[in-house]
Parts: structure tokens; sequence; C-alpha cells
């Protein structure tokens, strides 16, 4: 157990919570998207980059370790990270398979470096990684050349490295800004313009980051989707300054804010891209009391200091449906936790993607509610949760998977006894320090 004088301490492996209010400030980490981009293109750019709000969570250092074995040194001097980039083709053949970690995301966005590569290479993951689809970003790499074998369609991936890429127009079918940004790597180096086309608009960080760096980009998108177009050849400039605070990180304060009548929370720093904003506009249509403030943008992404008065479990709740889907993806299951605290419930549909994160996130979401006592239906594609209810105490398992722990322990903050996240080491995945943060901002 946790120790009794501090109900929010983390031991090993565990994290108790217990109610209150929450108020003050917290910096949450850089954005976990946005921290993998920039690894992989300060690696790509001449010269060394500088970086300030690099997130330290484990998949993001999976991303850098990954680099290093392909011979991009990087440094921490405190909290700046300098990443020493030799150009578009300045990798070299790394001595032993890639260790991917948990991070899908690393794994996915490094098949399209390493596809035009003139050296051939492994990647490999855990066993949440050992499960989780590749044939969707591999299959459309083939299509321009790209020489890589999935195991039975997921890891360990074989690439064999093809520096003649061939220039393609590719439509890519599930919304999955990690296969975008995947072709958009492979296209820096095709031997012409390549189009990407997605029918859903996802998180667009990649276009945005190469297009500040002086990538020959454009984007067309509407409400038919989205169709990014690459030119090679140019050479990519270095990257500096702040990375914004992760969006999806902000959500859990959020959340857990709103159902504490009487909080006050500043979140300073954070991305409010258009393609992650969807959280803080569901959160305001839905009754809560969000203060927006516009800063500086940092490489064409805004940036905003969010400020969030709790209102207790007054939100209405409603229904996600598949299209509102792509925009929340990694805020769906807190989403379904927060449910309970609406007066209207909330259902998720067209959402079955999320049975192939870090675990199947239906499931392991159900399975954590019901932990606490309760309601829900599950489907194929999404779950219901029927408002008015309120989290009892209990245990609560992450089955390894950073978003339900952290998800959880937002919506615990409201729970009507204490709550203890076993696994909890997991949250380190995307928010390394959530305790201490928590610890810092509970008022009992
Ligand atoms: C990510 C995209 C999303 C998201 C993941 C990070 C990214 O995955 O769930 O946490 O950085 O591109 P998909 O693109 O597979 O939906």
């Amino acid at each position: 157990m946790s120790s009794a004088s501090n109900p929010h301490a983390a031991d090993v492996g565990r994290l108790t919570i217990a109610g209150g209010h929450v108020g003050g400030a917290i910096r949450v980490p850089g954005d976990k998207s946005i921290s993998h981009r920039v690894a992989l293109l300060a690696a790509l750019a001449s010269g060394t980059s500088i970086i300030r709000g690099f997130s330290h969570g484990d998949d993001c250092q999976a991303t850098l370790s990954a680099l290093h074995s392909l011979g991009i040194e990087h440094a921490w001097d405190e909290q700046v990270l300098s990443i020493h980039g030799h150009g578009r083709d300045g990798l070299s053949a790394p001595a032993a398979a890639i260790d991917c970690g948990n991070s899908g995301t690393t794994m996915r966005l490094l098949c399209g470096l390493l596809a035009p590569q003139g050296f051939s290479s492994t990647l490999i993951g855990d066993a949440s990684l050992s499960r989780r689809p590749m044939e969707r970003v591999a299959a459309p790499l083939r299509q321009m050349g790209a020489r890589i074998a999935t195991t039975d369609g997921c890891p360990p991936l074989r690439i064999d490295g093809n520096p003649r890429l061939r220039t393609a127009r590719i439509e890519i079918d599930v919304a999955s800004a990690q296969v975008k940004t995947a072709l958009t790597l492979a296209a820096l180096y095709a031997d012409g313009p390549t189009t990407v086309v997605e029918r859903a608009v996802s998180r667009d960080h990649s276009e945005r980051l190469l297009a500040a760096m002086g990538a020959n980009i454009s984007i067309e998108a509407d409400r038919g989707g989205a169709r990014v177009t690459i030119e090679p050849g140019r050479r990519l400039g270095v990257v500096g300054g702040r990375i914004p605070g992760d969006t999806s990180s902000a959500a859990y304060w959020l959340v857990g804010a709103t159902l504490l009548e009487g909080s006050r929370l500043l979140l300073p720093g954070v991305g409010l891209n258009p393609t992650r904003a969807a959280m803080v506009d569901l959160m305001v249509d839905w009754g809560a009391d969000i203060a927006i403030e516009r800063g500086n943008d940092w490489c064409g992404e805004p940036v905003v200091d969010l400020r969030i008065r709790g209102v207790g479990a007054a939100l209405t709740g409603g229904v996600i449906d598949a299209d509102m889907v792509p925009g929340l993806i990694d805020e769906l299951p807190l989403i379904a936790a927060l449910g309970a605290s609406t007066t209207d419930g909330v259902e998720i549909r067209g959402a079955a993607e999320l049975r192939t994160k870090e675990s199947d996130r239906i499931a392991t979401m159900a399975a954590a509610l019901r932990a606490l006592g309760v309601d829900v239906d599950e489907y194929p594609d999404g779950l219901a949760v029927a408002g008015g209810q309120t989290l009892g105490s209990g245990h609560v398992d992450t089955a390894g998977d950073h978003r339900i722990g952290l998800a959880m322990a937002a919506v615990a903050l409201a729970a009507r006894g204490p709550v203890t996240i076993e696994n909890a080491e997991t949250m380190a995945v995307s928010y390394p320090g959530f305790a201490t943060a928590l610890r810092s901002v509970v008022q009992r």
C-alpha cells in the first residue's frame, strides 16, 4: 500500500488516489507525438537541433535510443536536448535489432525512415507491441517499393532497405497519423513527388514540422479528408524552441479538475493543434468551464494556457460516433471513464481501432470501470457507460496500458473512496511524473 500519510504517493507499480479538489498549476510533459517527430526529423536535418520540452516518456526515449543505434547522437543538459543530425543520408546500419519497447509510434514511423536506407534492419518490441498490426504501414510503403516483412502481420519486422523508392499516390485505409507519417518520411527519399491521401483527417504534426524545417510539402484538406504532397530534395533545417505540452496529457487534468467542484487549475503551454483539440471542444460542449488563452505558436503549432474551474458531476455526456474517433483516439478511454459522472452517460461507437492499441482498450476500460462498480455495456466497436454513477473504492489494473491507468487516475479523484491503480509504472510511457504532479495539486 502507499503510505498512509500521503494518499497520493506512488510506490513501485502502485498508485493510490483519494479525493479532494485540485488547485494550482501543472506544466504537462512535452507532446509525445511531436517529440517522436522532432527526434526523427532532427536526425535528418543538417546540424544540431536544440530543443526544450522533449517528452521524457518511455516511448520517446525508445525513439532516441533507436536513433542512437542508427548513428545519431543526442545529449541532455538538464531539460535541454541536443540532437546531432547529419542530413538525409546520415544514418548508419544498426549493429543489432532495434528495440522499440512499447512504442507503436516508434516502430511505425521507423518503417518509413528505414525503408529507403542503403542497409537492412530488424525492429522488435515488447509483448504488447509484438501483438500490434503492422501491415497497415508495411502494405502502403510496399507501393513505393519498400521491402518490409512482418511476422503474421505483426513485429518482428525485417526491412531490407531500398534506396530507390518510387513516386506514388497512396490512399490509406486506416485513419492513422502513424501510417501517414511513415509514408511522409519515406517520401523524403522517393524519386519524385508522393501524395498521401487520407479520408479522415488525422493529427498533422509531421506536416507542420516539415514545413517549419523547410521541406517542400503541401496540404489540401476538406471534409472529404486530406491530401499531403511531398517533393524530396530540400535540405531540412534544424529545429529549436519548446515543444508544446501534450494535449492528451492535459486531458486527464481537464477531466480531474472539472469533476471536483471548487477546483481551479492552470495548465500553461499546452498544444492545441486543431487535429488534437476535439477533447477540449467536447468538454466545453458538455458543460465544462475551461478558459483558453492563446500564446505564441511553435513550428506552426498553436499553444495555449488552459484554466479549468471544477463544476462537479454536471457534464451532460453524449455520443461519440465513428467520425469523431480519429480526433479523440487517445482520449476515448478517458471519455468512457468520465461517462459515469455525466448526467446522460457516454456511448462510444465506431471505435474498433481501440482494440489494437497498447491493450484492447474496450475490454480493459470495461474491466477497470467494473472493478469500481460501474455498469458498462461493451460492443465490438465501443462501449456505453450510463450516467449518474459514482465510482466506488477499489483496485484497478492498467493491464500494462498507460492510458488506462491515467484515465482511471483522473476519474478516481471523484470516487467515493480510495482507488488503487496496480501496474501504475506504465503511466511513464506517456506521462512520467504523473504521481508527483498529482501530489502537487491535490488539496484535501
Ligand atoms: C499517434 C497517432 C495515433 C495515436 C498514438 C500516437 C502519432 O495512433 O493513437 O498514440 O503520434 O502519430 P494512430 O495513428 O495509429 O491512430
